[in-house]
């Protein structure tokens, strides 16, 4: 459920219609909502009330500083991947032990950067990493808090490029290995082995590989626990799905994911985290745009907008499927049209739908992509030397721009010329 609904047949955001907001900041722009952002966060919370846990939201899904200051207000953990995600978490007013570091390819920089400012643990995804943290702690006279990315073997049953757990995956150790490793962890003085972590893909619809991995942690953790590793935190990833497409079937809920959690894992004694980014920004986004033209092609109609590949790649990329609405609903008994819905970057990629059906439209219209709030923005680049679009976040009957659209000029100064020119 969003607060993305029609009021008077003018789409809204919760109070705000979208029209007024375009009316100020120009087109296209990414449009969030506090009170979704707020839900699915509080979801999550409940879904896993009664057992110790921690929902560390993984910010790689938008990570407007406003985006976490309103899921930090909430409690929220971050999950981050980078020294700029961590900055983020700190700028945010996150505290360092509610923050997690995941990612394969930690520097010793950020992993430095985290050990100073503070951190809850991190997730480490091989030997190697394992040996820099050990060497970077011990620099520092610390000791760093790590649990052992393992790689379940277990096909997510989604998109390739963004399963994450089968052994061909460059995720984590494979868990066959596991024993030997955090028998390594545990011989090097810097780090201190607590627990377990795993994520094994993103938009995931069914609960079924959830399930299999996290019986795989479970075994592991008895295991583990018998080679005498104080194992008393499970990471639990992030990955629950989104309805993207309304006519889809509906993902499992959190309350059924959390159940499942508690099910398989509760008897365990472990304080459980887990990672959702998408399920938590991905229906509290919008990206709106203005139709520059309708162009008649040969056998089609073709939708023009001023937004691009470059400000949602998700349909290039990953063939992703999204909602794309009039702002302003058509009256009663008109009847729809099909239009291919493109941009205006010069590849035929830059495609975000076929034969999609919408009421008509015409230069000047405003459309919005439903479910962009997540994986949109945070992958936007300036290609075709297009700037990146605003964001504006809404709460109730008021909107505030998070970050304004820069100036071509502000863009054209970020180059510097050699000297010899
Ligand atoms: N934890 C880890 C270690 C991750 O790698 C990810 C996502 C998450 C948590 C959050 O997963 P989520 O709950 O958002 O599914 N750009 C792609 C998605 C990439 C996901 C990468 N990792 C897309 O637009 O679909």
């Amino acid at each position: 459920m969003d607060h993305f609904i029609y009021k008077s047949g003018e789409l809204c955001a919760e109070d705000v219609p979208i029209r007024e907001i375009a009316r100020h900041v120009g087109t296209p722009f990414y449009c969030y909502s506090t009170a979704t952002l707020e839900r699915h966060f509080r979801l999550f919370d409940e879904a896993l009330e009664g057992t110790d846990h921690l929902v560390c939201y993984a910010m790689k899904a938008a990570s407007n500083l406003a985006i976490l200051r309103t899921l930090a207000a909430l409690g929220a953990g971050m999950d981050v991947v980078s020294g700029g995600e961590y900055a983020r978490a700190r700028a945010a007013g996150v505290p360092g032990e509610r923050i997690v570091f995941s990612g394969v390819g930690k520097t010793a920089a950020e992993m430095r950067m985290a050990l100073e400012g503070g951190i809850r643990q991190f997730n480490v995804e091989s030997e190697p990493e394992m040996d820099r943290l050990d060497a970077v702690a011990r620099e520092l006279g610390t000791k760093a808090p790590i649990t052992v990315r393992v790689n379940p073997d277990v096909d997510a049953k989604t998109h390739a490029k963004i399963a994450t757990g089968k052994s061909e995956n460059k995720f984590g150790i494979p868990i066959s290995r596991a024993r030997e490793v955090y028998a390594h962890a545990a011989r090097l003085e810097g780090l201190e082995v607590i627990g377990i972590d795993v994520h094994i893909g993103s938009q995931l619809t069914e609960l079924e590989p959830f399930r299999l991995a996290y019986e795989k942690v479970r075994e592991l953790t008895h295991q583990l626990r018998a080679d005498g590793h104080d194992i008393r935190r499970l990471d639990l990833g992030g990955g629950l799905g989104i309805p993207y497409a309304r006519s889809n079937a509906e993902p499992p809920l959190p309350t059924d994911y959390g159940a499942m959690i508690k099910e398989v894992l509760g008897d365990l004694g472990c304080e459980i985290e887990i990672e959702p980014g998408r399920l938590i920004a991905g229906n509290a986004g919008l990206l709106v745009s203005e139709v520059v033209y309708v162009k008649e092609g040969e056998d089609r109609s073709f939708l023009i907008l001023d937004a691009a590949m470059n400000d949602l790649i998700r349909p290039a990329m990953y063939d992703a499927y999204h909602d794309i609405v009039p702002v302003t609903e058509a009256a009663p008994g008109t009847e729809p049209e099909r239009y291919d819905v493109v941009g205006p970057v010069c590849e035929s990629g830059d495609t975000f739908a076929k034969g999609r059906e919408t009421r008509p439209l015409s230069a000047g219209d405003l459309v919005a992509f439903r479910s962009a709030g997540a994986y949109g923005a945070v992958m936007a680049s300036e290609y075709n030397s297009r700037p990146l679009v605003p964001e504006v976040l809404v709460k109730g009957d008021q909107f505030a721009v998070i970050r304004p659209r820069p100036s071509l000029e502000e863009m054209l100064n970020r180059d510097t010329l050699p000297e010899w020119m």
